[in-house]
């Protein structure tokens, strides 16, 4: 990336405001942001959402951090400030596929708390509802889960500056959805976080 920020940028404004692309799709746009450590069950929630909202014909999409990583942010390693820039770039997208008016479900470990603050505060500007979703399991079960063998690399020192072990995991404070994976089943929990989605994504009849 060049350390020389762009200049002589002007905006250009579109015909087509957000409220009437909302009009095609039949609902708002929004950010579900879905942060928690490495195996809390953010991605098989994100997939099995998806696939819910899809049958109820809401338009939804998914911004997985594993998959992001092999395309968009290939470039980026797991150091604090790629991770910064990681979530930057996700929150960006996340934010523009909201304006097309879609429900976006993003999935990233998103370990910092400024970070998310960050995407939020970008997404309100423009006018964009964003939920902050902690999917929430002990580091124990997690590492007890370890569905990619990862925990066990980590503990072995094969993957310096794993979440949870060597690197910190900032728990969010206000989160306005949160799921706890050890004590619910991932079915309850999709129900649970799909009914929070459509109260906000539901448009007003009388607009
Ligand atoms: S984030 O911290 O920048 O938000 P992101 O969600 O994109 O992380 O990617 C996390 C995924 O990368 C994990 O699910 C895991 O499969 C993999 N991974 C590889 N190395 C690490 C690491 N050092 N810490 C956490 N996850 C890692």
């Amino acid at each position: 990336m060049s350390s020389q920020a762009a200049t002589n940028i002007t905006q250009t404004h579109y015909l087509i405001a957000t409220s009437e692309r909302e009009i095609l799709t039949g609902h708002h746009g929004v950010v579900v942001w879905m942060t928690g450590l490495s195996g809390a069950g953010k991605s098989s929630i994100a997939v099995g959402l998806d696939h819910y909202l899809n049958r109820q014909r809401q338009h939804s999409f998914i911004l997985d951090g594993d998959n992001l990583r092999s395309g968009l942010c290939a470039d980026l390693s797991f150091s604090d400030k790629d991770r910064h820039e990681n979530i930057r770039r996700a929150g960006e997208v996340a934010k523009l596929m909201a304006e097309a008016g879609l429900i976006v479900i993003c999935a990233l470990i998103s370990p910092f708390a400024a970070d998310r603050q960050v995407v939020r505060a970008s997404c309100e500007k423009s006018s964009i509802p964003f939920m902050e979703v902690f999917i929430n399991a002990p580091l124990e079960v997690c590492e007890q889960r370890d569905p990619k063998r990862l925990y066990q690399r980590a503990r072995a020192g094969a993957i310096p500056g794993f979440t949870g072990i060597d690197s910190p995991y900032e728990a969010p404070e206000n989160p306005e959805v949160e799921l706890r994976t050890d004590l619910n089943t991932l079915e309850e929990c999709i129900q649970q976080l799909a009914e929070r989605i459509l109260e906000k994504t539901v448009l007003d009849a009388a607009a």
